[in-house]
């Protein structure tokens, strides 16, 4: 999609497909819906007597207004205006968006980030807006037939961002990040979407190459399941066992271009680890069929890494990043791990299987002891870890379990920034007594009380060496019903994250 900006004064004489104007709940207009207003003799006023009342989220299509080029004016809503905020914007950026998806249209323009609101800058409204526009035109197509792909593809291919004075590079910024965001939330949902029998430990691998061949600042390596047993991952391989699909490990590394200003502060790298589980049937301890399906999007950590890392590339970040991803399924079968078995991780701790189902904290471990080798500035897993976490947090926040006070901040203040917000959990040494084991170091499960942080307390035993996070997006990387579909979160919280980092 193409992205532009627009600063002409006669906003009434713009000619576009759609124009977005704001409104307030109080009848309040913003200063583009006024001079739509006046244009139009009072068009936008009389609607606002009868049927629009502004609320947030709500908006009205007027179209061939007198005195007004543009096709269509939609009024849009903005709830209150005492408690407008950023998160309130992007709401009704998506909301044009899709209505102008909704309406075929090629092209629309928005006003909403000329809005002024207080707690965000112009190049983060920017940004929002491009973000909103950018994964609106998303659809799933991969696996319909010929006809049905057709039919759904969104024909919006030109988004304006208009402002009331000249501060291009402020929003041209905003436009660039919204847009890297929106391109990686896109691979990261159609990953997630994609079926397993497509989106197997091959095809991430795959992926993980094409990127590196389309952006020179990234280069792929793929390891085989010997190269995995040479660096003696153990609790990696007993999870891939079961299955016939060949597992691999993906390192995807970017690397700013030299001279490039340099970072501020600390340049070593930001370590990132995503969950690859290409489809979770249990093991041996295996799940119960109802929605057994949705368990193609346990590589949804994986996925938003790929994502990440497309994002970064695209941005020409000035910060090196690197991604990490175990992939494999987790299949029942004869050669499968089962509940009993003790296995030797990587890092050389032994683990007891309590339960198969366990899987991801078992491919994780291993890679957390592999970023060691990157001697990281931080190292932040993503991973669709627990239903426990579900349970704790719903579909709204994504968990986030940290030691380090300073990265869990950076973490929350970038998912605010990015509406896609995190929860801090607890991750006391308390918790880590439900780990014992009578004959391994520890055990994979801690029992039902507190899933979700037993899970982090037993990866926190790999990542001793290093400033670590871990995500838990059980709950908020995709949804489930008739809208079924990846989310492409937390990309946007990731990139905002190292956005910050890079200074
Ligand atoms: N991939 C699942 C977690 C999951 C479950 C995510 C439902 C989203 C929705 C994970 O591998 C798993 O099965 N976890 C178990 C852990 C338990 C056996 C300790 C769980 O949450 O039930
Ligand atoms: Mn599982
Ligand atoms: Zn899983």
């Amino acid at each position: 999609m193409e992205f532009s900006t627009q600063t002409t004064a006669s906003l009434h004489q713009l000619k576009t497909a759609a124009l977005a104007i704001g409104i307030f709940a109080d009848g309040a207009l913003s200063p583009a819906a006024e001079t739509i207003d006046r244009a139009s003799n009072g068009a936008v006023s009389a609607a606002l007597k009868t049927e629009f009342k502004g609320k947030a989220g709500s908006h009205l299509a007027l179209h061939n207004l007198p005195g007004v080029s543009a096709v269509r004016v939609i009024l849009v809503g903005l709830g209150n205006q005492e408690s407008y905020t950023a998160a309130t914007h992007a709401k009704a950026e998506q909301a044009f968006a899709k209505y102008c998806v909704g309406a075929n249209l090629s092209e629309g323009t928005s006003t909403l980030a000329a809005i002024d609101c207080p707690d965000s800058s112009l190049r983060a409204r920017a940004r929002s807006a491009a973000c909103a526009a950018g994964v609106s035109v998303y659809r799933y197509s991969a696996t319909l037939s010929k006809d049905k792909e057709k039919d759904g593809a969104p024909k919006l291919k030109k988004f304006t961002v208009w402002i009331p004075r000249t501060q291009a590079t402020q929003v041209q910024n905003g436009l660039r990040e919204g847009r890297a965001i929106a391109n990686g939330m896109n691979l990261t949902r159609e990953l997630g979407d994609l079926p397993p029998n497509v989106c197997t430990p091959t095809y991430l691998g795959a992926t993980a190459k094409k990127l590196a061949k389309e952006f020179k600042s990234l280069k792929a390596e793929v390891l085989n399941a010997k190269q995995i047993e040479a660096l003696k991952m153990g609790s990696f391989l007993s999870v891939a066992r079961g299955s016939y699909e060949p597992p691999a490990f993906i390192v995807l590394r970017h690397t700013p271009a030299t001279g490039k200003p340099a970072s501020k502060g600390d340049k070593a790298p930001i370590v990132l680890v995503g969950k690859g589980i290409t489809f979770d049937a249990g093991g041996i301890s295996l799940k119960p069929a109802a929605n057994m399906d949705e368990m193609k999007y346990d590589m949804c950590g994986a996925a938003s890494v790929l994502g990440t890392l497309r994002a970064v590339a695209e941005l020409e970040l000035g910060r090196e990043v690197i991604g990490l991803i175990p992939a494999c399924e987790n299949l029942p079968s004869g050669r499968a791990n089962k509940p009993g078995d003790v296995v030797t991780s990587m890092s050389g701790q032994t683990i007891e299987i309590l339960n198969t189902d366990a899987e991801g904290r078992l491919v994780l471990c291993d890679a957390l002891t592999y970023a060691e080798r990157f001697k990281p500035a931080a190292v932040i897993d993503i991973a669709t870890l627990t239903g426990a976490c579900v349970v704790a947090l719903g579909h709204v926040n994504t968990g986030l379990f940290s030691k380090s006070d300073e990265l869990a901040d950076s973490l929350l203040k970038a998912g605010r920034e990015a509406n896609d917000t995190a929860w801090r959990m607890p991750l006391e040494d308390a918790y880590q007594e439900q780990l014992h084991s009578n004959f391994a170091d520890m055990a994979n499960i801690g029992g039902m009380p507190g899933g979700s942080v037993t899970a982090a307390c037993f990866l926190s035993r790999f990542t001793k060496n290093y400033p670590w996070a871990h995500l838990d997006i059980a709950g908020t990387a995709w949804r489930s019903g008739k809208d079924k579909g990846a989310s492409g979160r937390p990309v946007p919280l990731l990139v905002h994250y190292l956005l910050a980092q890079a200074g």
